[in-house]
């Protein structure tokens, strides 16, 4: 049985880094993925840090093809949706996901991991993130009410056993900047109707409008997710990074064209109010499959 990268799950830390590389040379993936593969944390109980790696999904397939889902896809593409909404594509060729206790510590590990890996890949994308008001995202709602609990995440999250790439799972990394002077303008009530709950308790309303984002990314219709969304920015530039797991990269690719509009021609209120700057997926492989790249 193979394990999962623990930092997928590793909820409660309050500084993260995601740092997204470009390889600088194509022919030498194996050699780039074996840097990642290398990467360690500080050998300390208090002061430690999660790291989450991941590949771009064709990427992966190259360097490890018995290792590997067949059909997930990098996000090549821009999703063209209703009213001239775009999600663009920027789609990098490697991700690292720090997280800890406080960002002095991930501060230094993601200056070493750079220098580390500065004569294969440049840093193409890089966000650190923040909690805001304990579980809020800079909407000021909170964010995560119909996550699965660790009990049931990785059945949501994973790849099965007996499968290429068990225990892996697929991430969408999508950076979202808010505009934050529209939604503030707007009444508390019309800022429930946008999300479908409400905004102090996070309760679903009982006639939750068709556009509102719970109902454009509802989890019954859908299937389900593991999100890690934090918020990211600066006081004057910020919004949330979207950070979601699947075992099948459908449940997400069909969620944002379900918040474009492009299921049922309804686009979700949400994103009349925040704008989507980035969009990656990565292939977070198992802990084993990483190992085998040393
Ligand atoms: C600006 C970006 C976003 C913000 C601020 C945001 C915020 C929220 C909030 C406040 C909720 C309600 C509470 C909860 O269940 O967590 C929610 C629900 C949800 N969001 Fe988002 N979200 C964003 C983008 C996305 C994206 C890009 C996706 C999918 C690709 C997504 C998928 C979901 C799902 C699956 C739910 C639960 C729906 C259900 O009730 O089944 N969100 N989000």
């Amino acid at each position: 049985m193979n394990t999962p990268q623990a930092g997928i799950f590793a909820l409660g830390t309050s500084s993260h880094a995601y740092l997204e590389f470009d390889m600088l040379d194509a022919q030498k993936r194996k050699e780039f993925a074996s840097t990642l593969a290398a990467i360690r944390e500080p050998r300390t109980t208090t002061g430690g840090v999660n790291f989450v790696i991941g590949f771009r999904p064709e990427l992966w397939r190259d360097v490890a093809p018995a290792d590997a889902p067949p059909d997930v896809k990098g996000f090549d593409q821009q999703i063209q949706g209703k009213e001239e909404f775009i999600m663009p594509s920027t789609q990098h060729d490697a991700l690292v996901w720090l997280s800890g206790s406080a960002y002095d510590v991930l501060f230094d590990m993601a200056r070493s991991i750079i220098n580390d890996l500065a004569k294969q890949a440049s840093l193409g994308e890089e966000t650190s993130s923040w909690p805001y008001r304990h579980d809020r995202d800079l909407t000021g709602f909170i964010d995560g009410s119909e996550n699965p609990t660790l009990l049931d995440a990785p059945e949501v999250a994973l790849l099965p056993d007996g499968v290429p790439g068990a225990a892996g799972t697929v991430l969408l990394l999508q950076k979202w900047k808010h505009k934050v002077d529209e939604w503030e303008a707007l009444p508390i009530d019309q800022q429930e109707r946008t999300m479908g709950r409400t905004k102090l308790d996070s309760l679903e309303l009982d006639h939750k409008p068709s556009d509102s984002h719970v109902a454009r990314t509802d989890q019954d219709e859908f299937g389900k997710i593991f999100r890690r969304n934090m918020p990211y920015g600066t006081v004057a530039d910020h919004g949330t990074m979207f950070v979601g797991f699947s075992a099948d990269q459908k449940r997400l690719s069909r969620m944002l064209e379900s918040m474009a509009g492009l299921i049922t021609g309804t686009r979700d209120a949400l994103t009349r109010f925040t704008q989507p700057l980035t969009g990656s997926y990565y292939f977070i492989p198992s802990v084993e499959s990483l190992r085998s790249l040393r």
